[in-house]
């Protein structure tokens, strides 16, 4: 049988709790297709926030709960840490945008090159999505090539050229060592799938065979260590990372989320230099932004000053004051104590979890990688897209479900869950226990 079985209400006790959610959805619902947007909603509505403080966020129905969730990941300190919201005020004092670069910016870009090695110069504009369009233009530019290659199962945002092949059907994807591209939604360009070679993300000798063969169409090969949490397989990034540079292929590594792995992001701990690289989520300090960044010798193709190279990146609200301003508090309080403290909570997770998966029939499996992590239901934790997609992921909203109820909020797919500093690892000892609970109220012995 199902767990939680089929005649029990998967939401649990939700509706009767939540009525103020409830009402907030059908207002938003009225007026925004859905709610506000995609990524929000999960059934039957999602939680509406009131507010949130530290470690925990408080719903309109005054319910608190540890965030886990933190903002797609992009909330590392945890919210309203005081060094954010003093820069953020001082910053608005002196007026929200000014029409003219404040060197808030310049300060940024300083703190970002200063970390990561590959980063000689570095351009900001307003979401990860953005970022990855500007590299990969960028990249397509200077080489004059138009197709891309990325990994199966890789999200680098919502423009046409890389909603391919996220989560395709399986019977639509084509052989596990060959990807067939598959268009993420509808609507894109026709060609946007052309433009794409699909790699496999759990096999380096037939990613590398696709890159070699193709190599003379390519203009990048994008790269998002984590997609979706999933640590690459031993030697990827290295074997990918030679065969693009032995083929004049750009290597675009995404570190939208990965970056926050450590002080310098994923490309510092692997030892990988990029080309370029896109940033995002929390280098904003919990305001929109995106940035992308590398060589000096690509990047200075933006520059102005040399006059019309046919290169242009731009955008009303890119590099925002507050953005700059909250982004660089955020990256000052990012030591590497602080990553260490991070990694500290994460190890602790995945040492209880080893601990009670064993004593539940449902199959828990999990991926951490420093304060980041996904749960799954499934033997083994996935190694790339075909994985993931054989997980039984009608699942997750029970867990996610019985977790509200127990006072953690989630992403609600269960696949992209970050700690922040504000938490301590009492907090991660009473998510093990609610996971643990949750398991036996979902075990198909106690329907
Ligand atoms: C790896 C990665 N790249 C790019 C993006 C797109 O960023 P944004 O949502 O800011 O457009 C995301 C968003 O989740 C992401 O996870």
């Amino acid at each position: 049988m199902m767990a939680g079985g089929t005649s029990r209400n998967p939401h649990g006790s939700y509706e009767s709790e939540t009525p103020a959610s409830r009402s907030a959805f059908e207002r938003a619902a009225a007026v925004m297709p859905g709610g506000a947007k995609g990524a929000y909603y999960y059934a039957p509505y999602p939680l509406f926030f009131e507010r949130g403080d530290g470690s925990r966020v408080t719903d309109v129905d005054g319910r608190e709960f540890l965030d886990c969730a933190n903002h797609h990941t992009a909330q590392i300190l945890g919210h309203n840490h005081p060094a954010v919201c003093e820069a953020i005020n001082s910053q608005v004092g002196r007026g929200v945008v000014l029409g003219g670069p404040t060197g808030a910016e310049t300060e940024l870009a300083e703190e970002l090159c200063g970390r990561v090695e590959s980063l000689e110069r570095i351009r900001f504009c307003n979401s990860g999505t953005e970022a990855t369009l500007h590299a990969i233009r960028l990249a397509r530019g200077v080489t004059g090539r138009s197709r891309i290659a990325k990994f199966e199962g890789g999200y680098h945002g919502s423009h046409d050229a890389v909603e391919i092949s996220v989560a395709p059907p399986l019977e639509a994807a084509g052989d596990r060592v060959a990807p067939v591209p598959v268009a993420g939604v509808r609507g894109l360009a026709p060609g946007a799938t052309d433009d794409v070679l699909v790699l496999p993300y759990d096999d380096v000798e037939a990613a590398v065979g696709l890159i070699e063969a193709h190599a003379s169409e390519l203009a990048c090969v994008l790269l998002d260590p984590k997609a979706g949490i999933l640590e690459p397989v031993e030697g990827l990034a290295e074997a990918v990372s030679a065969t693009a540079s032995a083929h004049d292929v750009l290597l675009i590594v995404d570190e939208v989320v990965a970056f926050r792995l450590a002080r310098g992001g994923w490309q510092q701990l692997n030892e990988i230099t990029p080309d370029l690289t896109t940033y995002g989520k929390l280098i904003g300090g919990g305001f929109p932004i995106g940035a992308f960044g590398g060589r000096a010798e690509l990047m200075d193709r933006l520059d102005m000053r040399e006059g019309a190279t046919g290169f242009h990146q731009s955008g009303t609200f890119s590099a925002h004051p507050v953005a700059m301003a909250a982004g660089l508090a955020t990256l000052k309080e990012l030591t590497v104590e602080a990553f260490q403290s991070l990694e500290q909570l994460g190890e602790c997770l995945a040492d209880g979890l080893s601990q009670v998966a064993v004593r539940h029939e449902l199959p828990l499996s999990w991926v951490v990688s420093g304060s980041l992590f996904s749960l799954y239901f499934a033997e083994h934790p996935p190694r790339g897209y075909r994985d993931l997609a054989g997980c039984h992921r009608e699942w997750n909203a029970l867990l996610f479900h019985q977790l509200i109820e127990r006072g953690y909020y989630l992403s609600h797919s269960l696949a992209m869950n970050a700690f922040s500093l504000a938490m301590e690892p009492g907090d991660v000892q009473g998510l093990i226990t609610a996971i643990d609970e949750s398991l036996t109220a979902l075990a198909p012995s106690t329907n």
